[in-house]
């Protein structure tokens, strides 16, 4: 039998080390501390004593502890768990390293995370799959701010059992006063974070003591050692028994005769003859055969990969949920939501992110952070933006409905990511708590009067010409000869200018990159009741970041978005400095100026590229581009 180390990404070895252990329970925990308190040590103590080392890597490791060791002669069971480490660390982005091993009693998954502040993200993915967390203390330190944070983020998680490991008591001559005031300390740091059991043990991960066996050092000890309550402790998993979810990765179509919808079992259970819902449609049948590699099924569980066959031809598509009609998911676009920022970029409120729940992603944008929590002091306190390992409570606007189950009941089903548009890198955890009913109530009115009748009188396609560019690039000059040309057509048209808007609608808004992105928000909603209202609608924003403008994109329907980039370069707009800014903001004078301290992102492929000639000959190329588009009729009316 041998300890195995490997990847989330290796699910054949997973696979056989479970079965050849099949009959025994399995206990997931994580272990939360760093280096210094003897962590990657308890690792490998509790590796070694369960003598799950390879010998050639025992050998190994006698060889290495007297080089590099810190212990004399003694192995350090440190170096094991960080050679194991570095063995395993390349290729994956969130850095939790899974070990597996096992007794008599149990088989066990310990997720290995780093324990330093910047690794909460790390902390969290780890923790998302744990049933118990082990977290340690060196007893010459007592607890500690990272212990706090560490307590937090487990409770968040929805982890309800924790051992306090109070570590290298030897160093404190095993003195259970020592350990006995760390341990009050601790409940009352945690008396608010509902855990179910709470296992202080005294030990010491150099020596060995209450790892495996009981230390001799320990007599006034009486609780059990940290593997003996490891074996013990009764956990309730209870995804077998949750109610079923089945997201739907793709629809199996080898042939006209086979019709099947696959997917990985988040919770629950099905059978041949259950009656089966699509969550998102509300649609019915019963479940025909369970279809695997290895044949059909009677029966199939959370964690296992299926095919079913049903008896109706249903429509349902990738990312759709599967659930038994009398235990539906929540089905809602607002929802309340904790989330675990993690990245450098701050998070922006009404910014388009990517959320990825299951097998669906949608487009969902913060609507409200409600507060954050300080990790360390658990204080809520206001925020605008989040940072990197910041904690927040925020409700979410999604562009179309998700099937969900609150996180506390369902952790498969209630967990999601959210990632970035541009850079498709993961930004956040999150865990959904509930919907958000209220808007629900808003309903859509059915007009009488459409879009396409107010246009038609008009004699014109709306359309919103967008344009982009640097302050002083020449967007207002051009935007408002196109207007003027328009105009003398006889069409209908509107112009948004940053400047004025800025004046009335938006006058609350500054530059920070929180503002501007809340600015062009808000002039895209705008913009799209004015193609509603089937007007030409011209808007000259700087609107430097893709984000937003894909979003002002995205509002209105094909052909209804025209961004035009106003491609002058920074060195021509800043020599024009038609109203003195760059001059000032070189001066230090105006903070956040687009091109000097606050970015351009330029479009890529914008339908028209302006600034080789003169404003009067791109505005001409504009109003061509839109007959040739048919966005105006091929007569002008007769003008007076
Ligand atoms: S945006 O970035 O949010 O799209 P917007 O187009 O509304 O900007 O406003 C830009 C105008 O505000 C500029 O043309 C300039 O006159 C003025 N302005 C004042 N401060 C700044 C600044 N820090 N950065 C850019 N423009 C500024």
């Amino acid at each position: 039998m041998n300890a195995i180390t490997l990847n989330e990404t290796d699910p054949a070895a997973f696979r056989d080390y479970l079965s050849a252990h099949e009959n025994k329970t399995l206990l997931r925990f994580l272990t939360c501390g760093s280096v210094d308190d003897g962590k990657s040590t308890l690792i490998g103590r509790l590796l070694y004593d369960t003598k799950l080392i390879f010998e050639d890597q025992l050998a190994g490791l006698e060889k290495d502890s007297r080089r590099f060791g810190t212990v004399g002669e003694d192995i350090d069971l440190a170096l094991l768990v960080d050679g194991l480490q570095a063995e395993r660390e390349q290729g994956i982005t969130i850095d939790v390293a899974y070990r597996f091993f096992a007794t008599d009693k149990r088989k066990f998954i310990v997720a290995d995370t780093p324990g330093h502040e910047q690794y909460t993200r790390n902390m969290a993915t780890g923790a998302s799959n744990s049933d118990l967390a082990v977290i340690l203390i060196d007893a010459r330190k007592g607890i500690l701010t990272q212990t706090r944070r560490h307590s937090f983020i487990v409770s968040l998680l929805g982890i309800k059992h924790v051992v306090l490991a109070i570590n290298k008591i030897d160093l404190v001559d095993y003195s259970q006063e020592i350990f006995d005031r760390i341990v009050a300390d601790y409940k009352v740091l945690a008396a608010d974070f509902g855990f179910e059991t709470l296992q202080p043990i005294p030990l010491s991960a150099r020596f060995g003591d209450n790892v495996l066996e009981r230390g001799e050092n320990l007599g006034w000890y009486t609780g059990p050692t940290l593997v003996e309550h490891l074996e013990t402790v009764e956990i309730h998993r209870n995804e077998a028994n949750a109610p079923f979810r089945l997201p739907i990765q793709w629809v199996n179509r080898p042939d006209l005769n086979f019709r099947g919808f696959s997917g990985t079992i988040a919770s629950g259970s099905v059978r041949p003859g259950d009656e089966i819902i699509v969550a998102d449609s509300g649609l019915t049948s019963r479940v025909k055969t369970i279809t695997t590699y290895d044949g059909d099924l009677p029966v199939a569980v959370a964690g296992q990969a299926i095919t079913l066959t049903l008896e109706d031809e249903i429509d349902i598509s990738r990312g759709n949920v599967l659930s038994k009609p009398e235990e539906r998911p929540e089905f809602t676009d607002q929802f309340q939501a904790k989330l675990i920022w993690m990245s450098e970029d701050e998070l922006i409120p009404g910014r388009p992110y990517l959320l990825k729940t299951g097998t669906r992603t949608v487009a969902i944008s913060i609507t409200d952070i409600k507060y954050k929590t300080d990790v360390n002091t658990f204080e809520q306190q206001a925020a605008k933006t989040l940072k990197l390992n910041e904690v927040a409570e925020v409700n979410i606007a999604a562009q179309a409905p998700i099937a969900f189950d609150p996180y506390a009941d369902n952790k498969a089903t209630g967990a999601f990511i959210l990632i970035d548009r541009i850079t498709n890198l993961t930004l956040a955890a999150g865990l959904i708590e509930h919907s958000l009913r209220r808007a629900t109530n808003v309903h859509w009115q059915a007009l009488e009067v459409t879009k396409s009748a107010r246009a038609e009188v008009k004699r014109q396609k709306p359309v919103v010409l967008w344009f982009t560019g640097l302050s002083g690039a020449g967007k207002s000059t051009i935007a408002n000869l196109v207007e003027k040309k328009l105009l003398s057509l006889g069409q209908h048209t509107i112009l948004l200018d940053g400047d004025n808007v800025r004046h009335g609608l938006n006058k609350d808004l500054g530059f920070t990159d929180a503002d501007r992105v809340e600015n062009i928000r808000r002039v895209a909603e705008v913009s799209k009741l004015m193609v509603e209202a089937g007007l030409i609608t011209l808007v000259s924003f700087i609107s430097p970041f893709k984000a937003e403008r894909q979003m002002a994109r995205e509002l209105l329907e094909d052909g209804e978005f025209i961004e035009i980039h106003v491609a002058t370069s920074l060195e021509v707009a800043e020599s024009r400095d038609p109203k003195g800014l760059y001059k000032k903001a070189r001066a230090g004078e105006i903070p956040n100026f687009t091109g000097i301290d606050s970015p351009y992102e330029a479009p890529e492929s914008a339908e028209i590229t302006t600034g080789t000639s003169t404003a009067e000959d791109e505005a001409d190329a504009i109003v061509a581009y839109l007959l040739d588009n048919a966005y105006l009729p091929v007569e002008p009316p007769y003008v007076i």
